[in-house]
């Protein structure tokens, strides 16, 4: 075990308006778990990649661990998995990569194929058990389980559980409760590190902020009570004060130094004693809620279709060539219901989501879209997205003014708005998407991972719009608790 020491690290991107981090100072320990949380945006990624050495900074980064850094770029994606495995680190076994590829799962003969014939799962496993296997190292991995299956998932899960010395990244509650046994969070106004899993970090969150609510609206009506109290005690003492005062032999103004001056006296001394509770008051109030997110209710304005059903697939089949996709899939898709697809990767949960916005995809057996049916569409990819969000409103025919309230209340700062969306950190490029979705009337939403980078926050507020506003949707979705939560209804691709 040793230490990585953070001391007041400060960073800004180069022309960018504020710091990421200002003075920032924490200390971790090399062999814990920490899942690394916060609103998008805040400097996870950034943070990382200090770590790494990739930028410049002001102040201290010390630590003495080989730091691993997952999205990996491998040089070649058409080499052989066991030269990439070398390029990790030429010092691993084979007998040591394989007992990896075991307890993740993974076949050995994967090995002796070129790196882009596995899937996206297989890939991340192959690389994060090479990382796990350099000496000394602790791994920062961003967002690992981003594009993968829940199988992949699972087995992920189960092997992070057996680890430890690494930082990850993930919006995933499930994953995080599963295998950490830290919290660092990127909170509005600090940092912090919290022992324990996601859960309980959120218990913690949940109570501190509950409570730091209660004393606010307490302060709150105690800070009126006193300002009409010091108002009251200072009319009245200017009246003592007043009355205090005396004719002199020589006709002159003279102080009362009697019971008058006395009460006089006594009546400022109150007011002072009112006046100098205020001030404490108001400092007491000013240090609460500084970390509190906001999380203001979102809406969505679906309008009801005139026909119960929506969508119909009898016994479809899907092929691109001689490759099938899936066969005999059968479902329909009423008013009301939130439809989750499921099925492992490149089982065609897309291409389902691709025939019901009516595009161009080879298909077989009976699949039906009623005609009139306005659809919005968020696509799983964000990779075309740049320029301004200006030039965005207007491509998609947007309501600027409910696009932007809409991003305002999913954490996006106003000063965002000005910079090009390339510069948007993947959380915030998900959420223009989401937004846009958000902005238009439908009749059914067709949202393909639209949780993917997406922050618990949000994610929260997504499901509580759903459950409310009951919008008929069909989703691809990951996050297990998400679609616990909202799914009326499981449609398995491909088994
Ligand atoms: N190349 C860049 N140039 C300018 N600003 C950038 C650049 N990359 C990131 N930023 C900004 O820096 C801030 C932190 O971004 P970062 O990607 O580290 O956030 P994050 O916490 O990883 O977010 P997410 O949860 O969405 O992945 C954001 O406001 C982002 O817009
Ligand atoms: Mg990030």
């Amino acid at each position: 075990m040793s230490l990585i020491s953070v001391q007041q690290l400060t960073f800004s991107y180069d022309g960018s308006f504020g710091n990421v981090f200002d003075q920032v100072s924490f200390q971790m320990d090399s062999d814990w778990k920490l899942g690394f949380v916060s609103r998008n945006g805040r400097g996870k990624t950034t943070f990382l990649n200090l770590l790494m050495g990739r930028y410049e900074y002001r102040g201290q980064i010390s630590a003495s661990v080989n730091f691993e850094y997952f999205p990996y770029e491998v040089s070649s994606k058409t080499a052989i998995c066991r030269e990439v495995v070398r390029e990790i680190d030429p010092e691993i076994m084979e007998w040591q990569i394989k007992k990896e590829l075991s307890l993740l799962n993974v076949e050995d003969e994967v090995l002796d194929r070129p790196f882009d014939t596995l899937s996206e799962g297989e890939q991340t496993k192959l690389l994060l058990a090479s990382m796990f296997l350099v000496d000394n190292a602790f791994l920062l991995l961003d967002e690992p389980t981003n594009h993968i299956d829940s199988s992949a998932r699972a087995s992920l899960k189960e092997y992070l559980k057996r680890k430890n010395s690494f930082i990850l990244v993930s919006h995933d509650r499930d994953l995080l409760d599963a295998c950490v046994d830290h919290i660092l969070s990127i909170n509005k106004t600090q940092i912090e590190i919290q022992k324990g899993n996601f859960s309980s970090w959120w218990a913690n969150k949940s109570a501190r902020d509950e409570f730091e609510l209660a004393e606010n609206k307490k302060l709150k009506r105690e800070i009126t009570r006193l300002t009409d109290s010091t108002r009251r005690s200072e009319r009245w003492a200017a009246k003592v004060e007043d009355s205090k005062m005396g004719l002199g032999k020589d006709g002159q103004k003279v102080a009362d130094k009697g019971y008058i001056g006395h009460k006089a006296a006594k009546a400022m001394k109150r007011a002072k004693n009112i006046e100098a509770r205020r001030e404490e008051a108001v400092i007491e109030k000013s240090s609460l809620l500084h970390n509190i997110e906001r999380n203001d209710d979102i809406k969505i304005s679906p309008i009801p279709f005139y026909k119960e059903r929506l969508v119909e697939a009898d016994h479809l089949s899907v092929a691109y060539g001689s490759k099938v996709v899936f066969n005999d899939l059968s479902f329909s898709i009423y008013r009301g219901e939130r439809v989750a697809l499921t099925g492992k990767n490149g089982a065609g949960k897309s291409s389902v989501l691709k025939l019901i916005m009516r595009q161009d995809i080879p298909h077989s057996g009976g699949f039906k879209t009623e005609s009139g049916l306005v659809i919005s569409y968020v696509p799983q990819s964000t990779d075309g997205l740049s320029g301004t969000l200006l030039e965005f409103e207007r491509s998609r025919r947007l309501d600027g003014a409910l696009f932007r309230a809409i991003l305002d209340k999913f954490d996006f700062s106003k000063d965002q708005f000005d910079k090009k969306i390339e510069d948007y950190s993947g959380g915030q490029k998900k959420k223009i998407v989401l937004a846009a979705s958000l902005c238009e009337k439908a009749h059914l939403y067709v949202w393909d991972e639209p949780l993917n980078y997406i922050d618990i926050f949000s994610r929260m507020q997504i499901e509580k719009m759903l459950l409310r506003y009951q919008p008929t949707i069909v989703f691809v979705e990951h996050d297990e608790a998400f679609t616990r939560e909202v799914a009326t209804k499981t449609v398995v691709v491909g088994e």
